[in-house]
């Protein structure tokens, strides 16, 4: 998997204690890496990252990536072979109840890093996990490529917007002439599983309110997002970081990453799908549909990841119903007390066998 590239690297994850970081960091020991983690603090409760018992199986930096001091001696004391760039403010509408912490993380929190690896100068590479938000969208139907324009109306997107120009002007800047040190950029949608915790996100807000018998608020219900399964822009990420261990061939590069047609769906269907698997009453009675007349999303977000399939022969696993299945499965499971690691394996090893029978190069 992934040519070997992992087993006894060294990887840096920052932002490994949130809902994206502790899959990968999952992921990665089971592909042998001796992971090393770098986030402020653990975000949510309950969170994926003491589920998974990460704090007793890595070793963890507790660094702001603001302070461009702490993280410039956490990167030099782990010389890690490649970093995973995930620490941010990752909720939309934090960036307006908080919209310079959104920034200083996000944009100068990417600066830090990147400028860390260039002050100690050894060979590194990063990949930068930024998001499908940093285009300036326009609200057309069609998917937005990698040579589209950036931009970002609220401030979370601008600050995503702001870490793709960082990112490729340190690479047009610094890490041009020699190759030793390789920076690509990786956007993707939407991303639901199990194990999310955080505030303002549909598939966790429903899960609250399920457990404790309350209905959430759904706002933006005619919203469409590009909806992926975790372990799909997990295993970008991971691909990513395979080539550019490899060679320097897609250094510099961004790339976009999307699910099939069928996962771009509204919030509402979302829900529908989501509320079927995990009760037996029907959405009005979950659900109390409510304005939001102050933070206003994007109604309609598509990315095309053409890009990505014919340079990185990456493809989305998973269709629509294996997406919301997997998500309910892991949510159920967790609700009936199950041995959360072992499914969560469990589900990692499944999504591989499926790459494999899709012949995905990664997954040989
Ligand atoms: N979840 C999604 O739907 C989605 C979609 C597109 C892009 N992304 C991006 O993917 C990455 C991971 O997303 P996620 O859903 O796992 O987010 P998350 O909120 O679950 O985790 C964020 C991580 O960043 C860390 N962090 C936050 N502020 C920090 C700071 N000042 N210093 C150091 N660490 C800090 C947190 O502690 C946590 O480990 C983020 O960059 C996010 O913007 C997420």
């Amino acid at each position: 998997m992934f040519g070997g590239k992992y087993n006894n690297a060294k990887v840096l994850v920052t932002g490994n204690t949130g809902f994206k970081g502790s899959w990968l960091c999952l992921w990665l020991q089971q592909l042998g890496a001796e992971v090393v983690g770098l986030a402020d603090a653990i975000p949510t409760s309950p969170a994926l990252y003491n589920i998974l018992k990460l704090e007793d199986t890595i070793k963890q930096h507790w660094v702001d990536v603001r302070n461009a001091e702490a993280v410039l001696d956490a990167v030099r004391a782990e010389a890690p072979d490649i970093i995973f760039h995930m620490a941010a403010r990752s909720v939309v509408r934090h960036g307006f109840t908080d919209p310079l912490g959104t920034l200083a993380v996000n944009a100068m929190g990417t600066a830090n890093v990147l400028d860390a690896v260039r002050q100690i100068g050894n060979p590194c590479s990063v990949v930068v996990v930024t998001s499908d938000k940093c285009y300036d969208n326009k609200e057309w139907p069609w998917g937005y490529r990698e040579t589209d324009a950036l931009g970002g109306k609220d401030i979370y997107s601008a600050s995503k917007a702001s870490a793709e120009h960082i990112a490729h002007a340190y690479v047009s800047s610094f890490f041009g002439g020699d190759d030793a040190i390789r920076v690509v950029t990786a956007r993707s949608g939407n991303v639901i599983g199990g194990g999310d915790w955080s505030d303002h996100r549909i598939i966790p807000d429903f899960i609250r309110a399920i457990e404790a018998g309350k209905k959430m608020d759904l706002r933006h219900p005619e919203a469409t997002r590009p909806w992926q399964f975790v372990l799909e822009p997990v295993s970008a990420y991971l691909r990513l970081g395979q080539l550019l261990l490899t060679s320097a061939k897609i250094h510099g590069e961004a790339y976009n990453f999307g699910p099939g047609y069928a996962n771009s769906i509204t919030v509402a269907t979302l829900l529908e799908t989501l509320n079927e698997r995990m009760t037996d009453r029907p959405l009005d009675d979950v659900v109390i549909q409510s304005e939001d007349k102050d933070h206003r999303e994007a109604g309609l977000l598509k990315l095309t990841w053409d890009k990505a399939h014919a340079q990185l022969q990456w493809a989305p696993v998973l269709s629509y119903t294996e997406t919301m299945d997997l998500t309910a499965d892991w949510y159920r499971a967790y609700l009936a007390g199950n041995d959360m690691l072992a499914l969560t394996q469990q589900q990692i090893e499944g999504y591989f066998n499926k790459a494999i029978n899709q012949h995905l190069t990664w997954a040989s």
